[in-house]
């Protein structure tokens, strides 16, 4: 792994993604909104920014070419397909060898095992309605991408994220196949090791086709179930 792309760069997984990606020495190629470039200012004489919206599909086939991996942060943003477009410019353009790794929440499933807790339904239907009347966000997109991702024969993996927290990193969340798992009750994460796990995937080949839920180590429920990962 030599350069990678961070499309969503700006945002605040993004920003950890930076930071982990260069302590690793890889060269970084980062994707955001014009309007947010300033946000990456503290990263400027060390990364190359690429301006734009994420499912503009000509700023990401200029930011991923020669990238031997891209990570990708999924978000359903308005009601114009953003995150399913951003997933197809990724998975259109970037090399074919490359691995991709996306983001997204424990809401999205890729074999229908998942179980979830009344209180999560409960709020993706809540939220989920209010941001489409609204139309701010359309949750069922992140689902869309996904689905897009998962039928793709890339060597992609999608990281889905429990609640997050901000603090200092506690290492790599542990991680499960299935939302509903014990391990994974504790449904917390810190983001900026969130982000590390992200940045790990990029050289774990066991993760490739793979839908990761995580949860923070150091988490009740991490640590009471750490021997069955
Ligand atoms: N938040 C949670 O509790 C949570 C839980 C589980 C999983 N996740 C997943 O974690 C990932 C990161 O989520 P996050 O909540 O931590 O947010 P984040 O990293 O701050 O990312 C938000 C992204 O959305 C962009 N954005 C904001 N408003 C936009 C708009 N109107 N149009 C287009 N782009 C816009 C931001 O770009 P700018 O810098 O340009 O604003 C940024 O790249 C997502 O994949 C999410 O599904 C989040």
């Amino acid at each position: 792994m030599k350069k990678v792309c961070i499309i969503g760069a700006s945002g605040k997984l993004g920003k950890y993604m930076v930071q982990h990606a260069l302590d690793r020495n890889y060269e970084v190629v980062g994707v955001c909104r014009e309007k947010s470039v300033e946000k990456l200012d503290s990263y400027k004489d060390r990364i190359t920014i690429v301006p734009g919206r994420t499912n503009d599909r000509e700023v990401i086939k200029k930011a991923v070419k020669g990238c031997d991996g891209v990570l990708t942060v999924l978000v359903p943003w308005g009601v114009n397909n953003y995150s399913s477009g951003t997933a197809q410019a990724v998975l259109d353009f970037a090399e074919p060898n490359a691995r991709l790794i996306f983001s997204c929440g424990w809401h999205i499933t890729k074999d229908g095992k998942d179980e979830y807790s009344r209180t999560l339904k409960m709020f993706l239907k809540v939220a989920g309605w209010i941001g489409k009347v609204l139309r701010l966000v359309d949750i069922e997109d992140q689902v869309r991408a996904c689905d897009l991702v998962f039928a793709s024969d890339k060597k992609w993996t999608v990281v889905r994220g429990s609640g997050l927290e901000e603090g200092e990193s506690q290492g790599l969340p542990v991680w499960s196949e299935h939302v509903g798992d014990p391990i994974l009750e504790s449904n917390l994460t810190r983001r900026i090791d969130f982000a590390l796990f992200m940045v790990k995937a990029l050289e774990n080949d066991e993760l490739i086709h793979k839908a990761p839920a995580i949860v923070g180590c150091q988490t009740p429920s991490a640590l009471a179930h750490k021997s069955e990962t």
